[in-house]
């Protein structure tokens, strides 16, 4: 797998206006155990700033628009995401910042795992370390 990896969500609109749905493990590798999203970013600032050594993530801009960069250790990528019908695959081990949100830029992500404060990597030259081994 690549460092950037755009899954394109099915769109089942119509004159009433957009729907997408997403199924686990069909329209995404895994299966998703927890959502979460993020919202009224206004003046918030950049966030992220970690690695995860397991999890997988699929996150989506389902309002607005947000920037995210991707380096797994050796490729680094900048990436705009402005699309409910597009998410971004994000792997383990790849370091993620997230800049410049629009004041009505909601995020969500669907993660393969629950919430676990162990499986961060919140240090730069740590994660180094772990993608060299
Ligand atoms: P954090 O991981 O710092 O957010 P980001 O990586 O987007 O900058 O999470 C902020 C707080 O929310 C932190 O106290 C951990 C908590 N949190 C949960 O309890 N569950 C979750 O699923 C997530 C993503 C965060």
């Amino acid at each position: 797998m690549g460092l950037v990896n755009w899954i394109e969500l099915n769109q089942l609109g119509d004159e009433r206006g957009e729907l997408v749905a997403i199924e686990s493990l069909r329209d995404l590798p895994f299966e998703v155990k927890r959502i979460y999203y993020i919202y009224n970013t206004e003046g918030g600032g950049s966030r992220g700033f970690h690695a995860h050594k397991a999890l997988e993530q699929l996150a989506i801009c389902v309002s607005g628009s947000c920037e995210m960069y991707l380096d797994d250790g050796v490729n680094k990528a900048k990436v705009r995401l402005d699309s409910p019908s597009k998410g971004i695959l994000i792997g383990n081990l790849v370091w993620r910042e997230l800049h410049n949100f629009s004041d009505d830029c909601v995020l969500l992500v669907l993660a393969s795992e629950y919430y676990d404060e162990n499986d961060y990597i919140r240090d730069y030259k740590e994660f180094l370390r772990e993608v060299q081994k």
